[in-house]
């Protein structure tokens, strides 16, 4: 092959201005320049590319910029601005062969402004806000000379004892795969290469939110046919996507650990799906095959790692030290490293990098005067995309919308919490920049009302559980207790509610609750904050709950003791401010869970879609014998799909256009849809479909799809749905993904329970 000159066609490339634009000619370009400068590599330059590191406290700074102008790292993550990135740049830019870094960071849910977390954005099932947020942050991230994020984290949870749960969008297959595939496209726009683009990486593959009891890091045991059907298409419609790279789980699947998972990397991801892009392992992966068991030492776990395809190793020195070692004693191939290097420098390739190594870090003349200027946040979207993301859960005598006139008694560790606000995985989002529940209500109550603010209650009286949360940042403690007693806190809050109109408690979780490492066995609310509640409520005072957490949380006793309660996850940089739209009515809330509550922790799993069994529950029929906990009422407290509106809605007239399909058919199912109330409202109509009779048991409904629709009130309007064989197949025993002919029951509802049937037989 003609030598090609890596600077020559840095520059040409350049001048072309973006990478790959005709597909099939930069495809040919790039396979041709990959392999070119792999042959132009010693052994250690490559596997210098192989070693992904963090930048924290451990390496100085200029440490890092040696050993990159030796071409010994290949790119970093938590490194975030220009100023900062540009030196490593630089030095690349002095290394033999010139190969660009790139930097990495986990924005999951926004970049500098911070959008609400994943679960909360799954509950707007609105994929052009979702896209919209995915966009902006890409923007911002890319403004702060980022190239790839790890996101989306696109894993199925189930088990609300998953502190993870907060990160990905929910437990259902269809619609996390739809957001999966929403996510991608918008971090990556048109093209990774473009300078406001970013690259996605989809994670953790696979099966990361099924550990075992819901602990973290813990084993997956699953059968194919679950995964298949159930856990996998997320990241497959990533895939699909267009995402650049892969980051692959910390967990085991089925006694093997996905980082030495060749089924999983090289016959799945690569082979079945066709992935084409770089897998990255998760934080120190490599090196913790020792401790799942499956490696002995070092060199064994760094062989199996890269046997099965793991391109770029996240912060463990394996690979440099083991890799050479490896390769000389013949226990691993030239290509087996070769591969892994063609990936990574094929992805940077793909961000466009090799075209200009300073496509998002820019010109230092160029770089921000101040890096949390409020000019470089997207504060309305922010906070329209919020109040799309709020769930109505229950609102007792129109308890909401609250008057703008009102006193209001506002009270509850959260009412005032910036840094809960944000969430976990809240990227390089300021707390100081995020409005709080206190800031937004006072700003729409202005002169006319008045809010009397008390904190009620500490997040948790339990110090060991402070301690641990606190464990999380470095910079400040997450968790700031009131020194002063629980009583003197709760007589305070009470005070305040007496010379109120109405009570709004802000309650729930602190934000590190629910993230890595925030496993939990209890899904109450804590104590602290239930003994406020009962105090709050005994002064017969409506009372309002709004609920910040990121997962389900078991409130059955809050459910009967609050009026009214809005689950506002958290909400993000202008969480404050969305989360008053709704309470007062200048928004009328819209959002559905993406995933069931359960009554209480002992009922998970509770997700919706659970297969078919022999001796079903059957509300109204109960009896012995059937499948039940005796010891409390069977079904989950909230549906997967619930949420209300401040307006009323009804469906009737459900029609099928024909009892039969063809193979190749198409049926129409349609329900009218009318706004019964006296306001304009937005609802989501939902369709599931549930195969009657297959040659495997099925689940006894699935999701098959959606449209959110806005409705003036009166208004009403004919809702279609078009459906397919596609929409029937499923994988079988032989894990062949086909429809088998009989009846399918069609479900249309504004949640999973409360549906109208028709059913069709597939010929
Ligand atoms: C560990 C987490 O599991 C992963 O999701 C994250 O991307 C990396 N740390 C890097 O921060």
């Amino acid at each position: 092959m003609k030598k090609l000159c890596l600077l020559g066609l840095v520059a040409t490339l350049a001048s072309q201005s973006v990478v790959a634009e005709t597909k099939p000619a930069a495809l040919k370009d790039k396979d041709a320049f990959v392999s070119d400068l792999l042959g132009q590599m010693t052994l250690d330059e490559k596997i210098g590319q192989l070693r992904l590191i963090s930048i924290g406290p451990e390496m100085p700074r200029e440490m890092i910029r040696k050993e990159i102008a030796a071409g010994r790292i290949g790119g970093t993550f938590n490194s975030i601005t220009r100023p900062e990135n540009r030196p490593m740049q630089d030095a690349a830019m002095r290394s033999r062969l010139k190969i660009p870094m790139f930097f990495a960071y986990d924005v999951i849910h926004g970049h500098r402004t911070i959008f609400p977390i994943s679960l909360a954005l799954a509950s707007s099932w609105d994929m052009d806000a979702i896209s919209r947020s995915g966009r902006i942050a890409a923007k911002e991230a890319a403004a702060d000379s980022l190239d790839i994020t790890f996101a989306p984290m696109v894993d199925i949870s189930r088990d609300a004892r998953w502190g993870r749960t907060s990160e990905g969008f929910g437990e259902d297959t269809y619609l996390v795969s739809r957001i999966s595939e929403v996510m991608v496209k918008a971090f990556q726009g048109p093209s990774p290469a473009q300078a406001d683009s970013i690259m996605a990486s989809v994670k953790h593959f696979a099966l990361y939110g099924a550990v075992e009891g819901g602990r973290d890091y813990n084993v997956v045991d699953m059968s194919p046919v679950k995964m298949y059907q159930d856990y996998l298409p997320p990241y497959h419609a990533a895939i699909k996507a267009g995402a650049g790279g892969v980051m692959v789980a910390l967990n085991s699947i089925n006694g093997v650990p996905a980082t030495a998972n060749t089924w999983l990397m090289n016959d799945l991801l690569r082979k079945e799906w066709g992935f084409k892009g770089l897998t990255v392992s998760d934080h120190g992966a490599i090196f913790e095959l020792i401790k799942h068991g499956v490696a002995k030492d070092g060199r064994e776990a760094a062989k199996l790692a890269i046997k099965a395809g793991i391109d770029m190793s996240m912060n463990d020195q394996l690979y440099g030290k083991e890799l050479p070692g490896l390769l000389k004693s013949g226990e691993i191939e030239q290509s087996d490293i070769d591969n892994a290097v063609r990936e990574v420098l094929g992805a940077k390739y793909d961000m466009g990098l090799f075209a200009d190594p300073y496509l998002r870090i820019g010109k230092a003349e160029d770089d921000p005067a101040d890096t949390y200027a409020e000019s470089r946040l997207h504060r309305s979207e922010a906070r329209d995309i919020a109040r799309r993301s709020l769930v109505l859960l229950k609102n007792h005598n129109d308890t909401l919308p609250l008057k703008k006139s009102a006193t209001i008694a506002l009270v509850g560790p959260l009412a005032k919490a910036p840094i809960d606000m944000m969430g976990s995985w809240a990227a390089a989002g300021k707390p100081a920049q995020s409005v709080t529940l206190l800031d937004g209500m006072n700003a729409v109550i202005g002169e006319k009302g008045q809010v009397i603010y008390a904190r009620g209650a500490n997040i948790t009286s339990d110090k060991a559980v402070v301690d641990y949360l606190n464990f999380l940042n470095f910079d400040a403690p997450e968790v700031v207790d009131d020194p002063r007693s629980a009583q003197v806190l709760i007589d305070e809050a009470v005070k305040a509610a007496k010379s109120a109109d109405v009570v709004v408690a802000a309650v729930g979780e602190s934000r590190g609750m629910s993230h890595e490492s925030s496993s939990r066995t209890d899904l109450n609310i804590p104590q602290s904050q239930r003994d406020l509640i009962k105090a709050l409520k005994a002064t017969g005072k409506p009372l309002v709950l709004v609920l910040m957490n990121g997962r389900p949380l078991s409130i059955l006793e809050e459910h009967q003791q609050a009026d009214a309660i809005l689950e506002t996850w958290f909400a993000g940089t202008e969480g404050g401010n969305a989360i008053a739209d709704v309470l007062f009515g200048d928004y009328n809330p819209s959002g559905k869970l993406p995933i069931t509550f359960p009554r209480s922790v002992g009922q998970i799993p509770t997700y919706y879609n659970h297969l078919t069994i022999g001796r079903p529950f059957t509300p109204g029929k109960p009896g012995n014998y059937t499948s039940q906990y005796f010891d409390d009422t069977t079904g989950p407290l909230y549906p997967f799909g619930y949420g209300l509106s401040y307006t009323r809605f009804s469906l009737s007239d459900m029609a099928l256009s024909s009892t039969t399909l063809n193979k190749t058919g198409k049926l129409d199912a349609s329900v009218t849809l009318k706004n019964t109330g006296k306001l304009d409202g937005e609802t989501v109509v939902q369709l599931y479909i549930q195969d009657v009779a297959g040659s495997m048991i099925r689940p006894i409904k699935e999701l098959k799809n959606f449209q959110k629709i806005l409705l003036k009130a009166g208004e009403s309007k004919v809702v279609h749905f078009s459906i397919t064989e596609d929409d029937l197949k499923f994988y079988n025993t032989q894990l062949k993904f086909a429809a088998e002919p009989g009846q399918f029951n069609v479900q249309i509802g504004l949640d999973s329970q409360d549906v109208q049937q028709q059913s069709f037989e597939l010929l």
